[in-house]
């Protein structure tokens, strides 16, 4: 199958003090399946993000290796050239408060770097939001952020990736935050998101989450990739003595 984003040899460290955050990290993502980043806090899932999307402070971190989207190197484009293709890889993040600006109507923001008439532009976004299951959106256009669940936060950003028309999201631990309800949400607006096509890049240290939705699982500790496969082996029959003790951690976790 043809992969849409693929990391080769990553590596990220700090310019100052040469910290290796991240070291040779390889993984893939294919087009309607989801690959799942695990790992315990620290271990540099969100420093991987920022560099697949672009957001990595450059000045002050380091970046080697190559971040290819359907054969282009994400990593050593320009500014420019990275403004035009960051409409392809959506980014969600973890915590939807701090996603959004609290002074701008969620239409202002959802239009944001939206070409076209301001009418067509919030037709889309009334659409979008209607599709991730948000009652009444013309009214939540009208609506500042404070004003919206997280639940509700996640799904808008779920719906802008939806307007991007992006090929591939990277989520961020985008239920960490969230009730177990609005968790479910969320993640069945990714899983049919998934299902048109799109890739998926789920990061988590939630095994609940990983067993829900991977077709791929990455295991990563300490800035380095530990185990990698298809999920059902990855769950069921992991490889990784770091892998083993996670697994069993998370099943006495919800045991007691
Ligand atoms: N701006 C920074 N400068 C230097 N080191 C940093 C910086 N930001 C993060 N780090 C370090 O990089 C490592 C990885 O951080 P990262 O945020 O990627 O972890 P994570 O796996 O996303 O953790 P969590 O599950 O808590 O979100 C950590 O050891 C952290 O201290
Ligand atoms: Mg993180």
């Amino acid at each position: 199958m043809t992969e849409l984003l693929s990391l080769k040899n990553v590596g990220i460290k700090t310019k100052e003090t040469s910290q290796q955050i991240v070291t040779d990290v390889n993984l893939t993502v294919f087009p309607g399946k989801t690959t799942v980043l695990l790992g315990e806090s620290g271990s540099g899932k969100t420093m991987l993000v920022k560099a697949i999307t672009g957001i990595l402070n450059r000045s002050h971190m380091s970046l080697t290796g190559n971040g290819f989207y359907r054969g282009t190197d994400l990593f050593s484009l320009s500014e420019a050239e990275r403004r035009s293709w960051s409409h392809h890889i959506a980014l969600i993040m973890q915590n939807p408060m701090t996603s959004f600006d609290p002074s701008l109507k969620i239409g202002k923001q959802m239009a944001t770097g939206f070409q076209g008439r301001r009418s067509d532009v919030y037709g889309q976004a009334a659409h979008a939001l209607k599709t991730v299951g948000l009652p009444r959106p013309k009214e939540l256009l009208k609506s500042y952020p404070h004003e919206l669940s997280g639940g509700m936060l996640q799904r808008v950003m779920i719906a802008i990736a939806m307007m991007q028309s992006a090929s591939v999201i990277v989520a961020d631990e985008p239920t960490t935050a969230l009730d177990v309800v609005n968790q479910e949400l969320v993640l069945n607006e990714l899983n049919k998101l998934r299902k048109t096509g799109v890739g998926l890049l789920l990061i988590t240290h939630d095994f609940q989450v990983a067993k829900k939705c991977a077709d791929v699982i990455t295991v990563m500790r300490e800035g380095r990739i530990v185990e990698s496969g298809e999920a059902k082996q990855v769950l069921e029959r992991p490889k990784n003595e770091y892998t083993k003790a996670l697994l069993e951690a998370s099943v006495l976790c919800r045991k007691g």
